[in-house]
């Protein structure tokens, strides 16, 4: 059997990495966070005075691209990739709100989008992976054999999130989250350069009203089946 080339796009916490991950986890194959690579960049960007402060400095992001190094590194204990950042690991800090709420800003910085989707082409060159983002079955792997596209209501999602940000102990309320959710959706679908959009072969899956075990059989299954026609 031939390995395959999966793409998971979508709106914000749709649960694509959890979906994503655990299909990974089934058919063998590697599994990529897309989102954490532009997490990363933006924690860089924060860490370095050029978003956050009065005013921003794109440029001198964009002057220091070449010098930020991203890697992702498999924690056995855990069972999944963690970003690391210039050798530092910021698994962490990368899915706080401070980062979540600077991170489309430099999704939208062309240099930016250019040089990781460039590295994730390269990631994809032996297929047998599943990478979750917003561009990947349009930009990334426009001939993927699945590709995905995630959508849940923005409450659906925001509960979610916040469920998750007050497992981590972060201060934030409810309604800070779904505008969050919100603002992040305009704002990935109205960017100039790869704007977040379901590719027009990909199958659209609203998660809504579905638990984690019958979204997975499900994509699970879609994935087997075109495994099979390979
Ligand atoms: O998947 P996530 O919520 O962790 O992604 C964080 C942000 O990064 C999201 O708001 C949009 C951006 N992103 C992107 O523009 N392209 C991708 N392939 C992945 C993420």
């Amino acid at each position: 059997m031939q390995n395959i080339t999966i793409a998971i796009d979508g709106y914000s916490s749709t649960g694509k990495s959890t979906i994503a991950k655990q299909l990974a986890k089934a058919l063998g194959y590697v599994y990529v966070d897309t989102g954490a690579m532009y997490r990363a960049v933006t924690l860089f960007a924060i860490k370095n005075g050029f978003i956050g402060g009065k005013r921003d400095n794109i440029n001198a992001l964009v002057k220091l691209l070449p010098k930020i190094s991203l890697k992702f590194v498999f924690n056995e204990k855990l069972g999944f990739a963690e970003m690391y950042l210039n050798d530092e690991n910021v698994e962490k800090e990368i899915r706080g709100m401070d980062v979540s709420r600077q991170v489309s800003k430099i999704a939208a910085v062309e240099e930016v989008r250019y040089k990781l989707v460039d590295m994730q082409k390269k990631m994809g060159e032996e297929k047998g992976i599943v990478m979750d983002g917003r561009d990947i079955g349009t930009v990334v792997f426009p001939n993927a054999e699945l590709k995905i596209f995630m959508t849940a209501s923005p409450e659906a999602r925001a509960t979610r999130r916040y469920k998750e940000l007050l497992d981590r102990q972060e201060k934030v309320s409810y309604a800070e989250v779904l505008q969050n959710v919100e603002d992040r959706d305009y704002r990935d679908s109205h960017r100039e350069i790869s704007p977040l959009r379901k590719a027009n072969d990909a199958i659209e899956f609203d998660n809504s009203d579905m638990g984690l075990k019958e979204q997975f059989e499900r994509i699970h299954n879609y994935a087997l089946r075109v495994i099979k026609k390979q």
